[in-house]
């Protein structure tokens, strides 16, 4: 059955090769994902050779993991491996038919990434996007050609998270919608088509609930007994475990994303952006008994 809001899949394009712009944690992941599932070239670009390198190697080391669980044939693991590559020339593009941008969630710094690829790519090359709070409209408006550009937002871990919120913006061309569809599909995913609004729908339900925690906090319970109270509450992680996951640096910027979209509906903490400012990267560690414990 067609999801809602899909396209015909006939006018979906081919898709024989895959570029990522930039080469950080969920970039790595979406091309080892690519990689695995579509078996067809990825190559990661980011700005210097030391951060490709570690992309590059990220993703071989999570292959490595798959390997030693049994869940991938050494075959496959190394067929994997070969098919993920790294440059910091975005001129590799140039044969690319889908390109997915994982950079910083800057509106400016992803314009001007995606103003990069499309000089170099092919006219029929769709730009996607992994924004998870930017509006995917304002990303697109400056391009040549704004019909080739459309929200196609992963959740962390890539490898085990089932969603993709596909999101279409006024120009969004049918056969561009039609292929991330259909694309996603292929990368064993379920997706939703969403409206272009900030933060689209999950990171809008995820950020109210952390907002409320990280309120209590701000009110003065302490953080961990903030994230304890909910951990009888049948979540797959409490508020701040999942918030190290994603980098506090980047839950707190989704929270002001959402501040400055919708007001007082979204709570921006001082605690959390005093934690961030010392360096602090979650709550919680492993005590001897492998229990968790505050750090
Ligand atoms: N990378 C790859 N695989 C991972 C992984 C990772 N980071 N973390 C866990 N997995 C795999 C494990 O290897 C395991 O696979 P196997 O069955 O093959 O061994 C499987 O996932 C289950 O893991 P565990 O048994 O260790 O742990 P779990 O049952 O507690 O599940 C979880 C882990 C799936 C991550 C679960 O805790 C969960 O769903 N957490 C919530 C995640 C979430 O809400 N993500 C959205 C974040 S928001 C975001 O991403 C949006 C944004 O734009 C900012």
């Amino acid at each position: 059955k067609r999801p809602a809001g899909a396209p015909n899949a006939k006018l979906a394009r081919e898709v024989t090769k895959v570029g990522v712009v930039g080469a950080g944690l969920m970039a790595s992941q979406l091309a080892l994902l690519f990689a695995r599932q579509l078996k067809v070239p990825v190559v990661m670009t980011d700005v210097d050779q030391a951060r490709v390198d570690k992309g590059v190697g990220h993703v071989h080391a999570e292959v490595d993991k798959l390997l030693d669980k049994g869940r991938i044939s050494r075959d496959a693991a190394n067929r994997t491996k070969a098919l993920v590559s790294g440059s910091v020339s975005k001129a590799e593009f140039a044969d690319a038919d889908f390109v997915i941008e994982a950079v910083f969630e800057e509106l400016s710094v992803k314009k001007q990434v995606l103003a990069e690829v499309e000089a170099v790519v092919k006219p029929e090359c769709i730009l996607a996007t992994n924004t998870s709070s930017l509006s995917v409209t304002a990303m697109a408006e400056d391009l040549a050609h704004p019909e080739r550009v459309v929200g196609f937002h992963f959740f962390n871990p890539v490898a085990v998270m089932p969603l993709i919120e596909i999101v279409r913006a006024p120009a969004t061309d049918d056969a561009v919608l039609a292929t991330a569809f259909v694309l996603a599909k292929a990368l064993k995913k379920t997706a939703v088509l969403v409206k272009d609004a900030a933060a689209f729908v999950v990171n809008r339900v995820l950020l109210r609930l952390m907002g409320e925690v990280t309120a209590a906090f701000d009110e003065g319970t302490p953080a961990e007994v903030a994230d304890n109270a909910l951990a009888p509450m049948g979540l797959p992680m409490t508020p701040f475990v999942l918030a190290e996951m994603v980098g506090l640096p980047v839950a707190q910027h989704v929270a002001e994303s959402l501040h400055a979209a919708f007001g007082d509906r979204f709570h921006v903490s001082a605690n959390q952006q005093a934690l961030i400012d010392a360096g602090v990267k979650g709550l919680w560690g492993t005590g001897p008994d492998g229990r968790r414990e505050i750090r």
